[in-house]
This record gives structure tokens, C-alpha cells and sequence, in this order.
């Protein structure tokens, strides 16, 4: 059993990068609000001004930044901009959230190890430029999959390829469509994010040679 003090220690201070709705990020909020998440979310960062996700922070008081590659003349400022805001509130760990673009390598190398991605499938199939939403789902029923599932890993330079830390399957029945398979596979998002943020709330997260290994209790 931890002390308070330890407790307090790991704390999490997330950043949350989301491009849509934020189902995933209200599920975070939920854990972290029922105490099954030991974390606080500092800032949320979107390309896009219209997401979802923007709005859920406004109503709880949660900072947010609207961060576009394309209103910045040079790629250094952006890529300068993502940094500072990620240093102004101090935050310890990355969670991408249904967030579109690509995270730029200087971020990668300077939070090597602490920016996660969900992915609504079991990689490494199904991942990869162009494998989101909809797409991802198409592509496992157009293959006859039994089973689809989530991943949970960290980012590297390349989409969907980083450590994978969590993964949970889910049932393809029959009958589906991209549309009833997505949101069994959602109900699982929700859970498992929380669940593996979690781990790294107790520092049970270790990562050797590429391959992430979790501590016992
Ligand atoms: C989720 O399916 C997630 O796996 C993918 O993008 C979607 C985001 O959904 N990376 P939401 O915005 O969290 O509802």
C-alpha cells in the first residue's frame, strides 16, 4: 500500500493532444475523477479549433491550446510552440487522444518514452498511415478477422509503430459493420487507457531494448 506521499509523487501531469470528440480524453477525466487514475490533466492541445475535446476542457477549467502546423510560417516555430506549451505546464506524460497528426521527432526524442497512443486495433496489423477511424474497422472486416481488439503504446518516429504497452481483444460478430464493431472497440478504449495511464501513475512501466515489460506490484 503506498503513502499519500508516494501517491503524490507519481502523480501524473498529462498533456492531452486530441484532433475529435474526446470520448477517449471523458473517459480519462472519469478515472481520474472516481480515483482510479492518479493524474491530472495540465493541457489539452488540438490542430483543429472545432474539437470536441476543446470543449469538455473549457467546462472543467483545464487549459487548452489550439497548435496548427499550418499557421506557422516555419516548421521550427510549431514544433518550438508544442514544446514550450508542454514545458509551461509542467507535464510528465503525453497522451494522444484521438489526435490526427504526426508528433514531431524533436517531441518524440524529447519525451522519449512518455507520449502513448490508443489505437482501435491489435497492432501491428491494421496500423499505419492512414489506418484511423473508420478505416481501421473496414479493413478487419474486409479481412474476415474473428477478433479485433486495442493497443496501447508509445510513440516513436512512425505511425502506430512504438512499444506496445497494453493490448485487449475484441469479439467480431456477425453481422458487423464498421460502425457496430467501432463502438464495441470504443467501450474497450475506454477502459484499458485509464487502466495502463495507470501503470505509469505507480511506475510500473519499464522499457529495455524496445520491448516494455510491467512491474509487479
Ligand atoms: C479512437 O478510436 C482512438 O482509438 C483513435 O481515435 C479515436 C478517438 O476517439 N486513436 P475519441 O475522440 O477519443 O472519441
Amino acid at each position: 500500500m503506498k503513502s499519500d506521499r508516494e501517491a503524490f509523487l507519481h502523480r501524473l501531469k498529462l498533456a492531452v493532444f486530441a484532433s475529435g470528440r474526446g470520448s477517449n480524453f471523458i473517459a480519462i477525466l472519469q478515472a481520474i475523477d472516481s480515483g482510479r487514475l492518479t493524474a491530472d490533466v495540465k493541457v489539452v492541445i488540438s490542430n483543429n479549433p472545432d474539437a470536441g475535446a476543446l470543449d469538455i476542457a473549457q467546462k472543467r477549467n483545464i487549459p487548452t491550446a489550439v497548435i496548427n502546423k499550418k499557421s506557422f510560417d516555419q516548421r521550427e516555430a510549431f514544433v518550438e510552440s508544442l514544446l514550450r506549451t508542454l514545458e509551461k505546464y509542467k507535464t510528465n506524460l503525453v497522451v494522444l487522444a484521438g489526435y490526427m497528426k504526426k508528433i514531431p521527432p524533436e517531441i518524440v526524442l524529447q519525451y522519449k518514452n512518455r507520449i502513448l497512443n490508443i489505437h482501435p486495433a491489435l497492432l501491428p496489423s491494421f496500423g499505419g498511415k492512414g489506418m484511423y477511424g473508420h478505416h481501421v474497422h473496414e479493413a478487419v472486416l474486409a479481412q474476415g478477422c474473428r477478433i479485433s481488439g486495442v493497443t496501447v503504446h508509445l510513440v516513436d518516429e512512425v505511425y502506430d509503430r512504438g512499444p506496445i504497452v497494453a493490448q485487449r481483444c475484441v469479439s467480431v460478430e456477425e453481422g458487423d459493420t464498421p460502425g457496430t464493431l467501432a463502438a464495441r472497440v470504443l467501450k474497450t478504449e475506454h477502459k484499458i487507457y485509464a487502466e495502463t495511464l495507470q501503470l505509469f501513475a505507480e511506475g510500473r512501466v519499464e522499457v529495455k531494448e524496445g520491448k516494455v515489460g510491467i512491474k509487479r506490484k
